[in-house]
């Protein structure tokens, strides 16, 4: 049985004052859940300070990003030794909006997977098509693609602790969520995938988070697919209550 996991991404919002306070009502919120793991991805400079909050607490934490060398003249970069000193468990890898508007490649986002684990983080990788590649029926090749690129050179054992979130860049933030037979169709392609690359264990291991426009109302059709996971959330992780919501949701994949 995997764990659901279900991570909030808070991309650019939230001072450390303010993140302080969301992830405060948060662990309230939460405190009686058990089953689920629960992350939440602040801003950078907000790493230490929710740390020192969800120390000693279901909540985990994990960083949106990092550079691929451990420290150096990389001026504004954060690295994987640096973010795990930060108090963090996990790191997004390769979200859409880095390719988008970062110059994040399959190459580059190869490259930070292996710092992560160096690091022994566990990276979240993201994969996903846009909507003009979605009415192109190229929706599985560019899947395809994202994620024999991410993972290529690792080893089973390496792939089989990876977090894998299948995002539509259509449904990211657009209130246009994926019905739950498109998400699932997706994320069974790549459970396949998976078993073609490397072994059914590999693929019976990996979790599968689904991500766009997840609700505390859609999450538990969502989750209740066989090979969805957990879920990678944007804006609705941005108030507790929601988060709340879409974390008390996903329960009902462990008790049915
Ligand atoms: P939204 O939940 O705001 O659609 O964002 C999804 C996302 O990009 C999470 O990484």
């Amino acid at each position: 049985m995997r764990t659901p996991i279900i991570a909030g991404n808070w991309k650019l919002n939230k001072t450390p004052h303010e993140a302080i306070e969301l992830v405060t009502e948060l662990k309230r919120e939460v405190s009686d859940v058990e089953g689920v793991d629960i992350v939440v991805c602040p801003v950078a400079v907000a790493l230490t300070d929710v740390n020192d909050v969800v120390r000693d607490s279901n909540i985990e934490l994990g960083a949106q990003n990092l550079f691929w060398e451990d420290a150096g003249a990389f001026t504004g970069e954060m690295s994987g030794p640096i973010i795990k000193a930060a108090g963090c468990k996990y790191v997004i890898i390769g979200h859409s909006e880095r390719r988008q508007y970062f110059g994040e490649t399959n190459e580059t986002v190869n490259k930070r997977i292996r710092a992560a684990l160096n690091s022994g983080l566990i990276p979240i990788v993201c994969v996903g098509e846009s909507l003009e590649e979605r009415e192109g029926d190229q929706t599985f090749d560019v899947v395809r693609d994202h994620v024999t690129g991410a993972l290529s050179g690792f080893t089973a054992d390496e792939v089989a602790a990876m977090v894998i979130a299948y995002e539509p860049v259509w449904a990211i933030g657009t209130g246009k969520t994926a019905t739950p037979d498109q998400a699932q169709e997706v994320h069974q392609y790549i459970r396949g995938l998976l078993k073609e690359l490397y072994n059914e264990e590999v693929s019976g291991a990996v979790r599968l988070q689904y991500g766009g426009s997840v609700k505390p109302d859609n999450i538990e059709e969502l989750i209740a697919q066989p090979d969805i996971d957990g879920a990678l959330v944007g804006g609705a992780s941005l108030k507790s209550d929601s988060f709340a919501g879409i974390v008390k949701g996903a329960i009902s994949k462990v008790t049915g």
